[in-house]
């Protein structure tokens, strides 16, 4: 969060709000969210763009009402995977028209209520949904804006690419062996379907460019291939999402403004080269967006001094709130928030309060030496896919999403009760 400062007290706020002001009212573990830097994000990213290109927020990182309306309020559009994410967008008055809807697997059902919606795109992702989409649509009297999800063989992490054994995956129609191409084929036969761009998600967490770039070359070859053979400029391509955000101060992210450049001066000159118009870029930013902009807000309950080996610090909360550390070894830092030390930094691992040993939240950071039950302490960067992973492992309650903006704090998503498990557990 950009509004986080440490007050005289040496506790710190966000949003002018004191965070042991906030425990006390919301109680702990909280997603702290800062709603400004939120819009401020979204606004980066739509001015970035420069209403050349259409940025969509990939829903699956963080979704509530709340996000919604601030999303529809700044200008963005928005990615749903699911019946349950384009309930949330309708329910909240996202228009419509500014709705894509993905998904590799997705139900009849989820199809049916999306086109009947009135979606703006549904991103085709195997043969089998061309045939689908198109049959719910020409049912409905509909003609469905589509795009086709490629992979074109680049596969990215943090700090590389692979250009090889790429097309071993679920997502996507692959451009190898002309598969693509014969997608698009099919797909331009159907009455039920407008044709109106190529997508193509490379990864997720990228800091490296040069993914892009190659992506960017293979969907435009894509588009000059289907001119040459059907006479058709399809107007859009998507570049799907992926931006790197900061977990550490070893990450060193890249501005909105910067990426925009890079892509479309890619994409320019690509299509210049193959005497292609320019097609309408968009891009799907989730985590670059929310991921920084809230942190969760622990209270320490137990130290376990192990001398001469490691200290472990335990919160009431764990890998119900944070799966990243134990699913994908995901690095995260801690702050202590509560008020101000002058002990030594000391190596610890913060840990959960769930029954396995995998329970980590942070592997290794650094906390003053005195810390100590009922300290507060921050995990930030915690915005994305933390409150959307959550479960109730051990019956674990969920924490609520607090978004504080300008000396007040709402509750967007509440906590879970012991009413809430109980309403589902019928036996
Ligand atoms: N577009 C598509 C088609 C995607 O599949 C994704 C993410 C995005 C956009 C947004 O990517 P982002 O900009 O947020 O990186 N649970 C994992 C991340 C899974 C990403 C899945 N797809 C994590 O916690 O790191």
């Amino acid at each position: 969060a950009r509004t986080v400062t440490r007050t005289d007290t040496g506790a710190v706020s966000v949003g002018g709000l004191d965070v042991r002001a906030l425990a006390e009212e919301f109680g702990t573990p909280a997603y702290v969210l800062d709603e400004s830097d939120f819009r401020a994000r979204c606004r980066a990213w739509h001015q970035a763009f420069g209403g050349e290109a259409d940025v969509f927020y990939a829903g699956k990182a963080f979704l509530s009402r709340a996000v919604v309306r601030w999303l529809h309020e700044e200008g963005l559009n928005l990615d749903v995977c699911s019946a349950g994410e384009l309930a949330t967008a309708l329910a909240a008055g996202m228009p419509a028209e500014r709705i894509a809807l993905h998904g590799n697997n997705k139900s009849t059902e989820e199809i049916r209520r999306a086109v009947e919606a009135g979606v703006g795109r549904i991103v085709l992702d195997s043969f089998q949904e061309i045939v689908r989409v198109a049959h719910i649509a020409e049912r409905l009297g509909k003609r469905q804006r589509v795009q086709i999800r490629v992979t074109v063989g680049v596969e990215a992490h943090t700090h590389e690419f692979i250009a090889t054994a790429h097309e071993d995956q679920k997502f996507g129609i692959a451009l190898a062996g002309g598969q693509a191409a014969e997608a698009v084929r099919r797909a331009l036969k159907l009455d039920g379907l407008e044709l109106i761009g190529i997508h193509s998600h490379i990864g997720s967490q990228i800091f490296d460019m040069a993914g892009f770039e190659v992506s960017a070359r293979r969907v435009v070859q894509l588009l000059a291939d289907i001119r040459d053979e059907h006479g058709v400029e399809l107007p859009e391509i998507d570049l799907g999402g992926g931006l790197g955000i900061a977990y550490t101060s070893d990450d060193d992210p890249r501005e909105p403004h910067e990426i925009a450049a890079s892509l479309t001066s890619i994409v320019t000159r690509e299509c210049q080269a193959a005497g292609l118009a320019v097609p309408r870029i968009s891009v799907e930013p989730g985590r670059a967006i929310v991921g920084p902009t809230a942190f969760t807000l622990y209270e320490v309950g137990t130290v376990k001094v192990l001398e001469g080996l490691r200290t472990y610090v335990s919160v009431d909360g764990g890998m119900s709130d944070n799966i990243r550390t134990a699913l994908y070894d995901a690095e995260y830092s801690v702050s202590l928030v509560s008020r101000a030390s002058d002990a030594e930094p000391m190596l610890v691992r913060v840990v959960g309060k769930h029954c396995e040993s995998g329970d980590i939240v942070v592997r290794d950071a650094f906390l003053p030496a005195d810390v100590a039950p009922g300290d507060l302490i921050a995990v930030p960067a915690t915005g994305a896919y933390c409150r959307s992973m959550a479960s109730n492992y051990n019956h674990a309650l969920r924490p609520p999403v607090v978004a504080v903006n300008d000396g007040t704090a709402r509750v967007i998503v509440r906590r879970e009760t012991e009413e809430d498990l109980m309403r589902l557990d019928v036996g």
